[in-house]
């Protein structure tokens, strides 16, 4: 059994009443739901806080036993350091995820602070971008 956990960084806990017409309709409980089935094989682990020591220590916890994260670090991907300096810390390999396209939208969310270590980067294919991520580490 694969152990991967998911992080969803501030305002995620918002998707499906946040700003609709970028982050969709459907709340994070629904992908999850949706997802769990599609992946037998994999105990999927979910943590969002809109807090960025609460998201260090939880990549602190889990990051030197699980077979991957993935991490939607929402506005924190462009400004935080010192949640880039944990994912370089840490074993684990971690896969970036952006449900909008990033490079479409203001200049200050083209920069990443996180990409330069992380293993790929998946933007803006909505949900569809934790699937995705998911069915990487599946394999
Ligand atoms: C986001 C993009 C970020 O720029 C933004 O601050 C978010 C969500 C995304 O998933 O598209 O909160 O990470």
């Amino acid at each position: 059994m694969k152990k991967i956990a998911i992080i969803n960084g501030p305002n995620l806990n918002l998707l499906g009443k946040r700003e609709p017409e970028i982050y969709g309709h459907q709340s994070f409980d629904d992908v999850l739901d949706e997802l769990r089935p599609r992946f037998p094989g994999m105990e999927i682990h979910y943590f969002q806080s809109n807090h960025e020591g609460a998201i260090l220590d939880y990549l602190h916890d889990i990051g030197f036993g699980m077979d991957g994260i993935i991490l939607n670090g929402g506005a924190y991907t462009h400004t935080s350091i010192a949640i880039a300096d944990a994912i370089a810390a840490i074993s684990t390999p971690v896969l970036e995820v952006h449900i909008s396209n990033v490079h479409a939208r203001e200049a200050f969310r083209h920069h990443s602070y996180f990409s330069v270590h992380c293993v790929g980067v998946i933007v803006g294919l909505g949900m569809k971008g934790y699937e995705l991520a998911l069915q990487y580490f599946n394999e």
